[in-house]
C-alpha cells in the first residue's frame, strides 16, 4: 500500500473511532439511541471495509464467507426476534463476540508465543472464552432450554476456583515455557470455568450476568486489539482497543446500574446462587376480588391521578399501543396521567421505555422508581399491566426470594387495579401479596384486551 493508502486508512480508524464515541453517546437516552445504534455500526462497517486494505489481509474468501453466514443469520434474526426473546439475542450475540476474542487470542498465541503481547492474548484467551461459555448457558436459561433456577453443586466455589486457577496456570506455562500444547487444556477449562459459574445464577439475575458478560467481552477485544498493533494488521488493533473499551465500559457501568436497582451486589449476584431457596409466598391469606373494565374506567375516569405500572405481561401482550390511547382518553378527561417505570420491569434493561416509547408516549410522562415513588400515597388510582415482581411487597420482607429489591410502591395508592390473565406467577415465581390487599382489584384478561376493554368503555362513558 502507497503512503496516501495507509494515511487514508489510518484517517478512516480514527473517524471511526470518533463516531464510535459519538454513537455511545447518542445511545445514552431514549430519543436518540436508534440514530447512536446507526452511528455505531455505520463506523463499525466503515472499520471493517478499510481493513481489507490493509497489506497484512490474506484469506478473502474465507473473510467473506464469515460475513456473509454470520451477517446474515445476525441480520435474520434480529429481524424476527420478539421483543420478549431479546435478552437471550443479546446473550448470543454477545457470546459470539466472547468467542471471536478467544478465537483471534488463540490464533495469536498460535502464531507468536512470546513477548507481553502474548500474555495480552491469554487474558483475552481468558475473559472471552469464560464469556461465550457463559452466554451460552444463559441463553440456554432464558430460552427456556434448562431450568432457569440456580443449579448449584457441592463446593462449587472451591471447585470453581480450582478450575479457574488450574485453567489460567496452563496459559500462563504454554507462554512462559513455550508449549503451545497446553493451550488446548488452558482453552478447555476456562469455558467449563465459564459454564460452572453461570449454572447457579438464576434466570432474574441474567439480565445482570449477561451485561457483565458483555463488558467481559468488549474488554477482551481490548485486550486483542493491544497484541494486533504489533502484528501485520497493525492499525486495526487500534480500532478494536478503543471499540473493546466502550463496550467495556459502558457494560460495567450498566451491570453496575442493574445490580443497584435490584439492591444487590455484583458479588451476590454471582456467587449468592440468589433463588436457589424459593420461599413459594404460600403464606399469603385472603382472596383476590375482581372488577370489571367498566368499574375499572369508572374509577379512574373520576380520578385526579392515574399511575400506570407495566411490566412484563405488556410486553407478551404488545399492549403499548392501547396504553397510549387509554393514557390520552384520561387526559382528555383532565386526569393526570403518570407511567412508574421500574428498572427491570420486563426482560432487558430500558425494556417499558422502549415500548412506550414505540408507542409514542411522551418520555416525560416516564417517572423512574426512585422519582415517583414517594408519590404513590396520594395517588388515587394506579393500573398495573402485567406487572408482578416489581410491585411485590414481599421483597419487603426478609428471607423472601426478593428480599432487598427496591419495589414500585403501588400497594400504598388508595386504589389499585391489576391486569393480568389469571393466577400466574411473576419472573422469581412467588405469590404477590399485593394482589389479596383491601385496595386492590384484579382485573383478569390479556393486558391488551383487557385495556381495549377499558378504552371502550371509557369511550362510551
Ligand atoms: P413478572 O414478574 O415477570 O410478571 C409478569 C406478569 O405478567 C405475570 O405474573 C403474568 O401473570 C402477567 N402476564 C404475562 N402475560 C400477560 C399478558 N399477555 N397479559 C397480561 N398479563 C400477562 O414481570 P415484572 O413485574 O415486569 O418483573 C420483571 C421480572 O423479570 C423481575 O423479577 C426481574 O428481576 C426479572 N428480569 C428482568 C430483566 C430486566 S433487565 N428487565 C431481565 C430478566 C429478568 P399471568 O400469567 O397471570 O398473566
Amino acid at each position: 500500500m502507497t503512503a496516501l493508502g495507509a494515511t487514508v486508512v489510518d484517517a478512516v480508524y480514527v473517524v471511526a473511532i470518533l463516531v464510535f464515541i459519538l454513537g455511545l453517546k447518542a445511545m445514552s437516552s431514549p430519543a436518540t439511541a436508534r440514530r447512536g445504534i446507526v452511528f455505531a455500526g455505520a463506523a463499525m462497517l466503515a472499520a471493517v471495509v478499510v481493513t481489507f486494505l490493509s497489506p497484512g489481509l490474506s484469506n478473502f474468501a474465507w473473510i467473506a464467507l464469515g460475513i456473509l453466514v454470520g451477517g446474515g443469520a445476525g441480520f435474520y434474526w434480529a429481524r424476527v426476534v420478539q421483543m420478549t426473546a431479546m435478552p437471550q439475542m443479546v446473550a448470543v450475540f454477545n457470546g459470539m463476540g466472547g468467542g471471536a476474542a478467544a478465537a483471534i487470542a488463540a490464533v495469536e498465541l498460535l502464531g507468536r508465543l512470546t513477548g507481553p503481547t502474548a500474555y495480552l492474548s491469554v487474558a483475552g484467551a481468558i475473559i472471552g472464552s469464560v464469556s461465550i461459555a457463559g452466554s451460552v448457558i444463559a441463553f440456554l436459561k432464558l430460552q427456556g432450554w434448562m431450568p432457569s433456577a440456580p443449579i448449584v453443586l457441592p463446593a462449587r466455589q472451591v471447585v470453581n476456583f480450582g478450575v479457574l486457577a488450574v485453567g489460567v496456570g496452563f496459559g500462563v506455562y504454554a507462554v512462559g515455557w513455550l508449549h503451545a500444547l497446553y493451550l488446548a487444556p488452558f482453552f478447555a477449562l476456562l469455558l467449563v470455568y465459564g459454564i460452572l459459574l453461570t449454572l447457579p445464577i438464576g434466570g432474574a439475575d441474567m439480565p445482570v450476568v449477561i451485561s457483565l458478560f458483555n463488558a467481559l467481552t468488549g474488554v477482551a477485544v481490548g485486550l486483542d486489539g493491544f497484541a494486533l498493533v504489533n502484528g501485520p494488521l497493525g492499525d486495526a488493533g487500534y480500532a478494536m482497543v478503543v471499540a473493546g473499551v466502550l463496550v467495556g465500559a459502558a457494560g460495567s457501568l450498566l451491570t453496575a446500574l442493574m445490580a443497584r436497582a435490584m439492591n444487590r451486589s455484583l458479588g451476590n449476584v454471582l456467587f449468592g446462587a440468589f433463588g436457589a431457596t424459593t420461599d413459594a409466598g404460600a403464606a399469603v391469606q385472603g382472596s383476590m376480588r375482581s372488577i370489571d373494565a367498566s368499574d375499572a374506567a369508572v374509577l379512574m375516569a373520576y380520578a385526579g391521578e392515574v399511575v400506570i405500572a407495566p411490566g412484563y405481561g405488556m410486553a407478551v401482550a404488545q399492549a403499548q399501543q392501547k396504553v397510549k390511547e387509554l393514557a390520552d382518553l384520561l387526559a382528555a378527561k383532565g386526569v393526570t396521567v403518570k407511567f412508574a417505570i421500574h428498572p427491570v420491569a420486563g426482560r432487558m434493561p430500558g425494556h417499558m421505555n422502549v415500548l412506550l416509547a414505540e408507542a409514542g408516549i411522551a418520555y416525560d410522562k416516564l417517572f423512574d422508581r426512585d422519582e415517583i415513588n414517594a408519590e404513590f400515597p396520594a395517588v388515587d388510582v394506579v393500573l398495573v399491566i402485567g406487572a408482578n415482581d416489581v410491585v411485590n411487597p414481599a421483597a419487603r420482607r426478609k428471607g423472601s426470594p426478593l428480599e432487598g429489591m427496591p419495589i414500585l410502591d403501588v400497594d400504598k395508592a388508595h386504589n389499585v387495579i391489576v391486569i393480568k390473565r389469571g393466577q400466574g406467577k411473576g419472573f422469581a415465581g412467588i405469590e404477590n401479596e399485593l394482589f389479596y390487599a383491601d385496595n386492590c382489584r384484579m382485573l383478569y384478561g390479556d393486558a391488551q384486551a383487557a385495556v381495549g376493554q377499558i378504552v371502550s368503555a371509557l369511550k362510551q362513558g
